[in-house]
């Protein structure tokens, strides 16, 4: 099999690395791909849907995967299926769950998932006026794809109006921020709920953590992602079961409703309060830092599992009995400015963890660092203890100027 996987993080790293362990696998096209990708099999620079689709004829490409929501957005699945292609991922239409955040809170609302109330506006003069009567603090996001960072946490009303000003009128995100999501601000913990889809049902893997907030103790801006841990040992047995019945079970027949099903991963970002699962958004894709904990605990074969959800079939997920630890080694200064281009030194010393580069690019020889969230290290062991201890015992071998990263990933 000839697949080709589209993206350039750790998740489709990780992806890689779990498909390039079956025989099967005889070749994997990466696009963009990064340092990692290219030990794995070959990068691609092409990033336009008509030459990816025109490359994966070309190159007789049996399965094609896609990693981030832009590509998913754009129609990237469309523009494959209609060219005979096969390829595991949402249409246009689907992926409009997670590139509008005003149409998946409308389906929520419609089909009772369990969510933060809210109010959609598309007219600047009504959210301001909403905003100076409402209760504090509130959560306002852009409604389309803003990188992640069209998600805000306003303390009072002058915080407010100034967003609302940055996204409306000064369009600080483009057309992503002409319509604005505000809704109620909840405080509990974070939940990754990353599942595979089969076109008839949406087969959940076990839950992960996500370490958003840059700085040790949940401090900071929010990023990417500077670390991961699964199982999560906060979700609890009865958090699943909660968040079967009010907001997977809803989901699905809202989306069976609308002729939304799909084959491809569905990922809900959940806030658990002490009123239960709360679903913050839909992305439909999977996620990045969760992959790379997720696929070394999964006992299932990858290749067999997505051609199963493509093919409608049935399936059953197992995951070995073990913990999984990520640490993202970023870019110092990273979700603000920071700078690029030093030299990732001793990776070859490493030797407990699995390395799955992102923002690293190769080129004389060397490795450097490109990106803001640089370096993967990923570890399994019986505790997360054990796990924790290799990853960090490895990221105090790897160097780089500016290197940080988080003193608490899996310090529970
Ligand atoms: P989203 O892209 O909607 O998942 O939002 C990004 C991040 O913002 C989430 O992972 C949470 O950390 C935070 N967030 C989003 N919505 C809320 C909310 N209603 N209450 C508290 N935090 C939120
Ligand atoms: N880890 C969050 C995301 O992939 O969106």
């Amino acid at each position: 099999m000839r697949i080709l996987i589209i993206g350039n993080g750790g998740r489709e790293a990780a992806i890689g690395k779990k498909l390039a362990e079956d025989r099967r696998v005889t070749q994997i096209f990466f696009a963009k791909g990064n340092a990692t990708t290219e030990q794995i099999g070959k990068n691609i620079s092409l990033t336009d849907n008509r030459e990816l689709v025109n490359f994966a004829i070309r190159e007789a490409v049996d399965l094609t995967i896609v990693g981030p929501e832009a590509f998913l957005v754009s129609g990237i699945v469309d523009d494959f299926t209609k060219a005979g292609l096969r390829i595991f991922g949402p249409s246009k239409k689907v992926a409009n769950l997670e590139g509008s955040k005003a149409y998946s809170k409308k389906f929520m609302q419609e089909y009772g998932v369990k969510t933060a109330s809210a109010q959609i506006f598309s007219s600047y003069v009504e959210a301001e006026a909403y905003l100076k009567t409402a209760q504090y603090p509130l959560i306002i996001k852009a409604s389309g794809l803003a990188q992640g960072k069209g998600v805000v946490l306003a303390d009072d009303k002058d915080e407010a109006l100034k967003i609302i000003h940055d996204f409306m009128i000064a369009k600080i995100y483009g057309d992503a921020g002409i319509k604005v999501v505000i809704e109620e601000y909840l405080k509990g913990f974070e939940a990754s709920i990353i599942c595979f889809s089969n076109g008839k049902d949406l087969i959940p893997c076990i839950a992960a953590k996500d370490y958003k907030r840059a700085g040790n103790n949940h401090t900071g801006p929010n990023t990417g992602g500077m670390g991961s841990v699964a199982p999560s040992p906060e979700f609890t047995a009865a958090h699943e079961e909660d968040f079967r019945k009010n907001i997977l079970e809803p989901t699905l027949r809202g989306m069976k409703d609308n002729y939304l099903m799909f084959s491809g991963f569905i990922f809900f970002g959940l806030m658990v309060t002490d009123k239960g699962c709360h679903l913050l958004e839909y992305n439909m894709r999977s996620g990045d830092p969760e992959t790379q904990v997720i696929m070394p605990l999964l006992e299932n074969n990858l290749l067999d599992t997505i051609n199963d959800c493509i093919d409608g079939k049935d399936i059953e997920l197992k995951f070995k009995d073990e913990k999984a630890v990520c640490l993202v080694m970023v870019s110092g200064g990273y979700p603000g400015k920071y700078q690029t281009g030093y030299e990732i030194t001793n990776l070859n010393r490493v030797n407990q963890s699995s390395v799955l580069l992102a923002g690293a690019s190769s080129k004389a020889g060397g490795i450097y660092s490109a990106g803001g969230r640089v370096v993967n290290l990923v570890a399994t062991g019986a505790s997360f203890d054990e796990a924790r201890k290799k990853v960090y015992e490895d990221a105090k071998t790897i160097q780089f100027d500016y290197a940080y990263y988080r003193d608490d990933i899996a310090k529970f």
